[in-house]
């Protein structure tokens, strides 16, 4: 089963081990993102992607209540455990998560315009263009 679990001190190792190959930069680096948690902590909120017991991805979100907007900030899937439905679910996980905080109105993401495994999934989960493009990535945003 697929679960987000807070990044701690028993699975940031195995966080900072998922490298993105040369052909899917489309994510920073992990230890750039935690230092970006810590740097950013009252809004950021890492977390790491778990199959059952093992860690098989990495996102962060953006949880800025005050504006009652919500973002996937990094997400990826560990590349051996890609194509399998992981990635979905993983965001099912945070949409729900979001939804039942019930601190947001909206959810926003943004995507590199090559990466259309990305744009099919965010798509296909009901996200829509708001028209932006900011650092050349196209923005989506789902109203909850
Ligand atoms: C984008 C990413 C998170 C998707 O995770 P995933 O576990 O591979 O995705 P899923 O297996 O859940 O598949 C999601 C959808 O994409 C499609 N898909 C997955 N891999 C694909 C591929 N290589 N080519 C075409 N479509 C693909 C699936 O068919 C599925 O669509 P469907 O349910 O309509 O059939 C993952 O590919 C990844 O980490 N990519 C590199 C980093 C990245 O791009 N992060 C997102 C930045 S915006």
């Amino acid at each position: 089963m697929i679960t987000l679990k807070k990044v701690n001190e028993d699975n940031y190792r195995k966080v900072l081990e998922i490298k993105m190959p040369d052909d899917q930069h489309f994510v920073a680096p992990n230890v750039y993102s935690l230092a970006q948690a810590w740097v950013f902590y009252e809004e950021a909120r890492p977390f790491a992607i778990y199959n059952d017991d093992e860690v098989i991805g990495f996102m962060m979100l953006d949880w800025d209540e005050k504006e009652r907007e919500a973002g996937v900030w990094r997400f990826m899937i560990a590349l051996k455990h890609q194509g399998k439905g992981y990635g979905r679910k993983a965001m099912e996980c945070a949409i729900n998560l979001i939804k039942a905080s019930n601190k947001f109105d909206n959810v926003f993401l943004d995507y590199v315009p090559e990466n259309v495994v990305a744009k099919h999934l965010y798509e296909s989960l009901g996200f829509v263009p708001t028209g932006e493009i900011e650092d050349g990535e196209i923005v989506m945003k789902l109203a909850l």
